[in-house]
């Protein structure tokens, strides 16, 4: 296992954090500003928090691919699994002779300006500003020795800033590799972009609950409603009702999760149902998860807002995709890339 540490103390920590403290204000910042901490949700903490499902073919993938890069963008819509798939490749991976040896995990979801890119990487990666010295310098000097893994989660709504960050950090430090999660690629230089897909299905002919557990979209969806309703099962009962639900989500990762967390108050057949509502449906995890991801509606209004003004005025287009809709019913299944 590799030297990994995520960009907050969180339980990945490999041990203490030599980062400059967490929304310390940087003395030699050039805009006096405050760093926001480096969330505790993200990359370390929610990982922590849940079971992460199967995609093995996909690890298997990705491991093959990462030698060959040294900057890997693993795109797809809000809620696909970019997130975790980054998280787990870089927990799991395993340094070799030509491959980094330590892994920093840098959670960018929260930042809301541009400039504090290079400062959010920097507290994750132990290296402390020096007065009157550009940060991004002193990040090169004390990267450019180390075989690094960086991971950048959730470039999306900096896509620019990291993409100019990417840019200057791979020239400058010949041994580093990126990871980037975003809705869109990067668009550097040798970047490989990669689309997360969906979570496996069950096929038609999955017809007893063992063969339905074969799928990672009805383990996941089993999984999370256990931990609502403890015993929760997959039964020759409710198999049908699951893979419904499954198959009406197009095995999107947190819309899945979202549909097992009615599993408390609701039975699968009457998800199911609902499900004519899909967008609605509500999460259980109220309080700590991600803001985005606490209804499917929030998850396609964080990617609505990163739309620019021309391009939001093509949305409304399509009736899933308008900001007030009265029924968010869509049979459209390039809806949930919004
Ligand atoms: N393989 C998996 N195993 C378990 N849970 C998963 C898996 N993939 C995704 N999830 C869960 O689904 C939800 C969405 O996943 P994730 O945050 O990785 O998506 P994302 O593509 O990064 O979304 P966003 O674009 O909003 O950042 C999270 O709650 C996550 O824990
Ligand atoms: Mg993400």
């Amino acid at each position: 296992m590799s030297d990994f540490m995520p960009s907050s103390a969180g339980p990945f920590s490999a041990g203490p954090s030599r980062a400059a403290p967490s929304g310390a204000v940087l003395p030699g910042a050039a805009h006096g500003s405050t760093v926001p901490a480096a969330p505790r949700a993200g990359l370390g903490a929610d990982a922590e928090a849940t079971a992460f499902i199967g995609r093995e073919t996909e690890l298997a993938e990705l491991r093959a691919i990462l030698p060959t890069t040294r900057a890997l963008t693993l795109c797809g819509p809000g809620g696909i699994g970019k997130t975790r798939l980054a998280q787990r490749l870089a927990t799991t991976h395993q340094p070799t002779a030509n491959q980094p040896a330590q892994v920093r995990l840098v959670e960018l979801a929260d930042l809301r300006r541009d400039e504090l890119v290079p400062y959010r990487v920097a507290e994750a990666a132990g290296v402390t500003e020096e007065p009157g010295r550009p940060i991004l310098d002193t990040l090169i000097e004390a990267l450019r020795p180390r075989r690094t893994l960086l991971v950048l989660d959730n470039c999306e709504h900096l896509i620019n800033a990291c993409a100019r960050f990417c840019q200057q950090i791979l020239a400058g430090c010949p041994s580093l590799r990126i990871i980037a999660t975003s809705r869109e690629p990067l668009r550097v230089a040798a970047e490989k972009i990669w689309q997360v897909p969906p979570l496996t299905l069950p096929s038609a002919d999955d017809l007893s609950p063992a063969e339905m557990l074969r799928s990672d979209a009805v383990r996941l969806f089993a999984d999370r409603a256990s931990a609502v309703r403890p015993g929760f099962t997959i039964t020759a009962d409710n198999r049908a009702a699951v893979a419904a639900i499954c198959a009406a989500l197009d095995g999107l990762p947190l819309a899945i999760e979202l549909a097992a967390a009615q599993v408390g108050v609701l039975s699968a057949e009457q998800i199911a149902t609902l499900l004519a509502d899909r967008f609605r449906l509500p999460s259980a995890d109220e309080r700590t998860g991600p803001a985005r991801h606490r209804t499917l509606r929030a998850a396609i209004d964080w990617s609505h807002d990163l739309l620019t003004a021309a391009d939001s005025k093509y949305t409304p287009t399509c009736p899933c995709a308008s900001r007030k809709p009265a029924g968010n019913s869509c049979g459209n299944r390039n809806a949930t890339a919004l």
